[in-house]
């Protein structure tokens, strides 16, 4: 979508890290934006009304299907309808795949996996129906590299503390001395990581207006997934891409 300004952004995960710096960064853009968010949205919403443009929040949990279509009726109502979507929100509670609590798994993919999911059926129907739009879904590194525990590019933002975002009902992991160990490790990774989520941010709006359907935030990282796909063309057990 090469003109964004005047148009509409839905961002969900808008409170923090990443959903934040977007939305701003659509602001930035002379786009109006649309704020959903499990937890309070209130700081970004007036940031982004600062900077001339048209703020909506709604406070909502991506993995509820009639949330996030709630949230699609409420642009169309009071914006007009999106024309970004970013499907956004995500938790990263961490543990060794086999000692991760039900619990968590639900959690986390209610949350990372169907939230998305709800966010496709509830607004690509209505981008297809205006013939205009762009979705952007973020989603990790780690899911297209082998690491060992997880993926080695980081922004710093609030993800290493996902339990504040727990909801009851949800039974957490009882974790071992070792994923205690390579918590202490992610939160350090994180808040050492060199790219901002303003870099992302700006990274994003960039793919959006040149109409790119991947945005690899971390170039390094190219080799790693080259490695990946080569070991699984050759059949080959994956290589530790931190050692490569
Ligand atoms: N920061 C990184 O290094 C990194 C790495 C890989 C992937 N990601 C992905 O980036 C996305 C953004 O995360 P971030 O790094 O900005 O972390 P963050 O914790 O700062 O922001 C995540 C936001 O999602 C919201 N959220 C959580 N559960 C929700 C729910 N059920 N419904 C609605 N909103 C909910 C949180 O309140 C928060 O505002 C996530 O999908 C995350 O998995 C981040």
């Amino acid at each position: 979508m090469r003109e964004l300004k005047g148009k509409v952004a839905a961002v969900t995960g808008a409170a923090s890290g990443l959903g934040r710096a977007m939305a701003l960064a659509f602001a930035d853009e002379g786009m109006h934006v649309a704020l959903g968010d499990v937890t309070d949205t209130s700081e970004v919403f007036a940031e982004v009304e600062r900077k001339g443009v048209a703020a909506l929040s709604m406070k909502l949990d991506v993995s509820r299907a009639q949330e996030v279509e709630a949230f699609a009726e409420l642009i169309d109502q009071e914006l007009g309808g999106a024309h970004v979507v970013c499907n956004n929100a995500g938790v990263s509670p961490l543990g060794a795949a086999w000692e991760t609590s039900l619990g968590d798994w639900q959690w986390i993919l209610g949350v990372n996996l169907w939230g998305v999911i709800h966010g496709v059926r509830s607004f690509v129907p209505r981008l297809i129906a205006r013939n205009q739009g762009h979705v952007v879904n973020t989603a990790s590194v780690a899911g297209i590299i082998n690491p060992p525990g997880s993926g080695p590019a980081y922004v710093p933002t609030g993800i290493a503390d996902s339990e504040r975002n727990r909801p009851t009902g949800f039974e957490p992991t009882v974790k071992s001395k070792e994923t205690l160990a390579r918590e202490a490790l992610l939160k350090k990774a994180v808040a050492y990581g060199r790219l901002s989520a303003d870099d992302v941010a700006k990274a994003v709006v960039q793919a959006v207006k040149e109409e790119r359907f991947y945005i690899l935030t971390h170039p390094r990282i190219k080799g790693a997934i080259g490695a990946r796909m080569e070991d699984i063309i050759g059949e080959r057990t994956p290589r530790n891409p931190l050692a490569l």
